[in-house]
């Protein structure tokens, strides 16, 4: 029987396959636009790969398999994880905070960040009651968490437009707003403050003081805190700047890693952790009912590298390479732009990403105009800043900012400094040369 029937999705299956997220465009987008050779990829968020972080992680993995036996990495395990793993890492994140974290009752390992911030963003947002539940965060947020709100971002998401602050030399950095942040919070709707802290796509990072003003109000309102700290401590620890960063622990905070920054990306394993043994176990089971529990492969190796200090080995290449890199693409591209006076850079804090605002550029032109000029004529990807301003009105332009936020919003755009230096210099001059065009100094 060939008759055609019309395939139906649940309202959990419309949600979950929105094909307009920033993920599915970044995913699908790159991977086409990968298939043809001599593509410079300047969009995806992976990590570089230096020498000898392969040989390094080679190493790991064989150790690995020698010292583990094959059943306790390939068997059926615990809801919150491998044990042997959680307690090494709770031993980092012990000394680090110094407290006493328990590995089985505090933590937990997870398939991805991606998949933790998306439990955690379901479990406390959503229309799933009769009053609605809202997250509140800054702009301009990681654009993976846009497609992870089952109740759809519009709805379920509360953005604020950071303050930005020139620093010089065309560099500027975003201060998020406190009081206007208070006052938003005190809004009943909303229950979860979520943010990426080191932040994708601007890599600013919260000094201490910042951080826990703010972490201290949602929690005096009996709210909760989602601290993505995809590239924070203890691992992988890619900050450069504000040497008072640190996470904050307390009750209702959830903090998360994510080994993919270490270059264990493919390897799909992250680490949530709290005080609050409540939150924990909500997330255990709801790890267990959809899918057991981590895989123990990724999280024997980790415990390697942990154990051996390679993790630290890889984290000072890491933090060496992407700054050197980050220096060498901002100067390539000042050499090479003859606007690079209109362009605002986001001063480099963290990771490996440089967010660029073309100021004075004509209306009609957005950061899409730049991606697809960049990709058909320079053979170069990027990412599109709108990704990462989800949950905020169309045409909300925020004009007691001092700046024309939706200009901001349809014009800045991403890069990622991971490629190899000569790679990299040329993906710069592609982008100025890029930019002038839309200028119109090459014209
Ligand atoms: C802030 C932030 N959170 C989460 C993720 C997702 O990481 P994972 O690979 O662990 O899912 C990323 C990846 O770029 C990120 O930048």
């Amino acid at each position: 029987m060939n008759a055609h029937t019309e395939l139906k999705l649940s309202d959990f299956g419309e949600r979950l396959s929105r094909s307009d997220t920033g993920t599915v465009q970044l995913l699908e987008g790159m991977s086409k636009a990968l298939l043809e050779p001599g593509r410079i990829n300047l969009g995806m968020g992976a990590p570089p790969r230096p020498s000898p972080i392969p040989s390094i992680i080679k190493r790991a993995e064989i150790k690995t398999v020698h010292k583990t036996k094959h059943v306790d990495r390939h068997r059926y395990g615990r809801p919150e994880g491998w044990l042997p793993f959680l307690e090494i890492y709770a031993r980092d994140v012990n000394e680090m905070f110094g407290c006493e974290l328990e590995p089985e009752k505090n933590f937990a390992a997870f398939h991805g960040s991606s998949f933790t911030n998306s439990l955690i963003l379901n479990t406390f947002t959503g229309p799933y009651r009769d009053f609605g539940l809202k997250a509140i965060i800054n702009m301009p947020e990681y654009l993976g968490y846009q497609g992870q709100f089952l109740g759809g971002s519009e709805n379920c998401v509360f953005s604020l437009y950071q303050k930005m602050r020139e620093t010089g030399h065309n560099f500027f950095v975003f201060e998020p707003d406190l009081k206007k942040f208070r006052e938003t919070l005190e809004n009943p709707e909303i229950y979860l403050f979520v943010i990426s802290n080191p932040n994708n796509p601007s890599t600013n990072v919260l000094t201490h003081e910042m951080l826990e003003k703010m972490v201290s109000d949602v929690v005096k309102m009996g709210k909760v805190a989602l601290l993505d700290e995809a590239y924070g401590k203890p691992h992988p620890d890619l900050v450069y700047k504000n040497s008072s960063y640190e996470p904050i622990l307390g009750k209702r905070v959830v903090i998360v890693n994510s080994a993919s920054k270490c270059c264990m990306e493919g390897d799909r394993l992250s680490v949530g952790y709290s005080e609050d043994t409540e939150i924990m176990d909500v997330l255990k089971r709801e790890i267990t009912n959809s899918a057991f529990h981590a895989p123990k492969p990724p999280q024997a190796l980790f415990k390697t590298l942990i154990e051996s200090g390679d993790i630290i080995r890889i984290e000072n290449h890491l933090r060496e390479y992407c700054k050197r890199n980050l220096e060498r693409a901002v100067r390539r591209f000042k050499k090479e732009c003859k606007n690079s006076g209109s362009v605002l850079i986001h001063e480099n804090q963290s990771s490996f990403y440089i967010l660029m605002y073309p100021t004075d550029l004509p209306k009609e032109v957005t950061s899409h105009d730049v991606y697809k000029s960049l990709l058909a004529d320079y053979g170069t990807i990027i990412v599109e800043g709108s990704g990462s301003f989800y949950g905020i009105p169309v045409n909300e332009r925020s004009k007691e900012l001092g700046y024309d936020a939706l200009d901001l919003r349809r014009k800045c755009f991403r890069i990622t400094v991971s490629p190899r230096p000569k790679i990299l210099d040329q993906g710069m001059i592609n982008v100025a040369q890029c930019l002038d065009g839309f200028y119109g100094t090459n014209a």
